[in-house]
């Protein structure tokens, strides 16, 4: 099957919900790089794409697409972005479209493109947006002015770059690998090609976490020699900054898969976890007598804010996802109060945009269990200085938007609460 056909499959098995089958299919680098490229790029322009089909079409196209509606939006984006030549791309996803769809298929898919052909200079000429679909829309109109949200489409519609955490000697680092150091000593490269060919990949000298994820252990200040229990672990990037800070780390997480590919990043950065368990984290409290100086909660959630680099997530997404992560987050959140010493501490955080997944979140967990209190968070804390104020509430969380340094990559959608049990 030629790569065209294997990305119009792919591209329906992401907007399902099916992760898993990415690009495992093509074998090719050059093919598969290819893909990746058409695949996201399609699934950031998808919104704005179904406004200009609607337009050459009798009817709008729905909300769930078909395959030769996916071969539209991927020939679409061929012509337009990636300046394939038109004639090729014209008749190959009309192919696709004959084989893979219904026998009217063929013709809708070459009328439309041949149309978007000759109109490919005004096309391209229009906005970027909108990214955002309806549904993804709803999740952020209760949290966000209309302007909050105008920047978060602008800014999270943008390839982004790749963040390292550096175990030391970020600033030598920085250097070497030609990147940019970011306040919290992250390293921040523009155009980094294929993570495991950079320098000091091999060597373990760092792993890849988005800025603002990094700033979750950051924020815990010194915990040398704590005993920490981290929930949620895989694929562990806070796993490695615990330990790195010399912590001494329990990781529990319920994904066998995923916690391969945590032992995997930690055998490459000769890290050692205390212990690795798969397991259901409310499962591993109930049955788990042992309290701990630090409970991090990275707890699974709707992941709107993960937007930038999973951008079918403004297609998938509804409000009514945000509901189920937030009642398993309560119950999560539940089970660790009774799991820390006297004075312990419980991080909480999400890549969520939701403030139910975060800030409310956190203030139904106090009310319930009035013995925790905020400790709040502090620039000075996690940078050593006055910077980026513009990233902590006025309750002392971090509250972290794709729109935040926006002109100089942004960062993920993320919050973070430290709590402390009294
Ligand atoms: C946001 S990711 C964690 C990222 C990780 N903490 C890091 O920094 O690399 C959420 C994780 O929660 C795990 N998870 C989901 N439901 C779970 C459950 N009921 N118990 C334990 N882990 C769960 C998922 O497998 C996923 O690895």
């Amino acid at each position: 099957m030629n790569t065209r056909t294997l990305s119009t499959q792919i591209y329906q098995n992401i907007l399902s919900g099916n992760a898993d089958s990415r690009f495992d299919a093509i074998s090719d680098p050059q093919e598969r790089a290819f893909a990746k490229k058409l695949i996201f790029t399609a699934l950031r322009k998808q919104t704005f794409l179904k406004k200009v089909i609607g337009r050459y079409s009798s009817k709008q196209l729905p909300p769930k697409l078909s395959i030769e509606q996916i071969a539209l939006i991927l020939g679409a984006t061929e012509i337009l972005y990636l300046h394939t030549p038109q004639y090729a791309v014209v008749s190959s996803y009309v192919d696709i479209a004959k084989k893979l769809g219904n026998k009217y298929a063929g013709g809708f898919v070459n009328a439309v493109l041949r149309k978007i052909c000759q109109d490919a200079d005004t096309i391209r000429q229009a906005s970027n947006v909108p990214f955002f679909s309806k549904n993804f829309r709803r999740i952020l109109q209760p949290d966000y002015t209309a302007k909050q949200i105008a920047a978060i489409e602008k800014y999270a519609a943008l390839e982004p770059p790749l963040d390292l955490t550096i175990k030391s000697e970020p600033a030598h680092w920085a250097e070497i690998l030609g990147g940019k150091l970011m306040p919290n000593n992250s390293v921040r490269l523009y155009s980094a090609g294929a993570v495991s060919q950079l320098s000091g990949y091999q060597e373990g000298a760092w792993w890849v976490q988005d800025f603002a994820s990094s700033l979750a252990v950051t924020a815990l200040g010194n915990i040398k020699g704590k005993n920490v229990l981290d929930l949620c672990a895989a694929p562990g990037g806070k796993t490695a900054q615990l330990i790195n800070a010399g912590a001494t780390v329990t990781a529990v997480d319920i994904s066998a898969p995923r916690l391969q590919t945590l032992k995997e990043n930690l055998a490459r950065l000769k890290f050692k976890a205390k212990n690795i368990i798969c397991s259901d984290a409310i499962n591993y409290l109930q049955n788990n007598n042992e309290n701990f100086d630090i409970i991090i909660l990275d707890a699974p959630c709707s992941a709107s804010g993960t937007l930038r680099r999973h951008p079918e997530i403004v297609h998938t997404k509804t409000p009514e996802d945000v509901v189920q992560s937030v009642k398993l987050q309560q119950q999560m959140l539940s089970a660790t109060a009774s799991h820390l010493k006297k004075g312990g501490i419980l991080l909480y955080s999400v890549c969520s945009l939701s403030k139910n997944e975060g800030e409310r979140q956190v203030a139904n967990f106090i009310d319930a269990n009035p013995e925790f209190k905020i400790v709040p968070i502090t620039s000075a804390v996690l940078f050593n200085s006055n910077i980026l104020p513009e990233i902590i509430t006025p309750e002392g969380f971090i509250r972290c938007l794709p729109s935040i340094l926006g002109t100089e990559g942004g960062m993920d959608g993320f919050f973070i609460a430290v709590l402390q049990k009294e």
